[in-house]
């Protein structure tokens, strides 16, 4: 995949806030209590979406800048969190000034940024010793209903966006990491928009999407876990990587 094609694909949010807003899920509390520092004051939350993370920094406590490229995810967040400040920019270009937080958030993010040109960004906002935490949620696929719905939906996928040790360069403390399982519990026929939510079928032709959205409406009407089932808890993992600024 060519590094235009990673570049239409993280602004591909923008045509499917709303979708993303109904069935993303958000994080666990411990894992976001894990990521920021309790005596941290200024957070900055880079890659907001629709505030998926937001919400729960606001909910425990800190000071939250949210800072998001795309538009429509903006407004998702302007509309679920009318208090919180957001702000147009990315993790290269913040627009914040120099040391101006304790702790920087990037959920589900990390994977859409030059990781290199986003370090440099966010040692240059943190205060002395400040955090900063990439995290991902990622489905469980031991259980097989799952990894039946992740192969449906990553069909032709070229381009790999699984988490991994991110790597900050020598302006941070080497990373530590740790894992928080949960469930997000959703109506079954929401797979079919938790599908849609992602950039791959964002940007498929609409014959080609259709066919993985049918696809995903064939495994809820005929797999055992599923079938004839209002609810199902979707089994996550959620990873947090954390350094501190040197
Ligand atoms: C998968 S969503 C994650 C949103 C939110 N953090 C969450 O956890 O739900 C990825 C977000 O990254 C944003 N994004 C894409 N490129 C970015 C960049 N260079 N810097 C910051 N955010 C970016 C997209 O607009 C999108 O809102």
């Amino acid at each position: 995949m060519s590094t235009d094609d990673r570049a239409d694909r993280a602004a591909s949010f923008d045509q499917a806030a709303a979708v993303y807003q109904a069935t993303r899920p958000g994080y666990p509390d411990e894992a976001v209590r894990w990521a920021v520092p309790a005596d941290a004051r200024d957070v900055l939350d880079l890659g907001a979406g629709t505030g998926k993370l937001t919400g729960r920094l606001v909910a425990l406590g800190w000071h939250v800048v949210a800072v998001e490229p795309s538009d429509a995810m903006r407004a998702e967040l302007g509309a679920a969190h009318p208090s919180v400040d957001v702000r147009p920019g990315t993790a290269e270009r913040t627009g914040l000034p120099d040391a101006s937080v304790d702790a920087v958030t990037i959920a589900q993010a990390w994977h859409w940024v030059d990781p290199a040109a986003a370090a440099a960004e966010i040692a240059r906002v943190l205060r002395p010793g400040g955090q900063v935490a990439p995290i991902w949620n990622v489905r469980d696929e031991a259980t097989d209903w799952v990894a039946r719905w992740t192969e449906i939906v990553h069909r032709g996928d070229s381009l790999d966006t699984s988490y991994r040790d991110p790597v900050l360069g020598d302006a941070f403390t080497p990373t530590e990491h740790a894992t928080f399982r949960w469930t997000q519990r959703l109506r079954t026929d929401q797979l079919r928009g938790l599908a849609a939510s992602r950039s791959h079928l964002i940007l498929l032709p609409p014959d080609e999407r259709d066919a993985l959205l049918d696809a995903v409406d064939e495994l809820v009407a005929t797999h055992p876990d599923l079938r004839g089932r209002e609810w199902v808890d979707v089994p996550y993992r959620t990873e947090c990587y954390r350094a501190r600024l040197r």
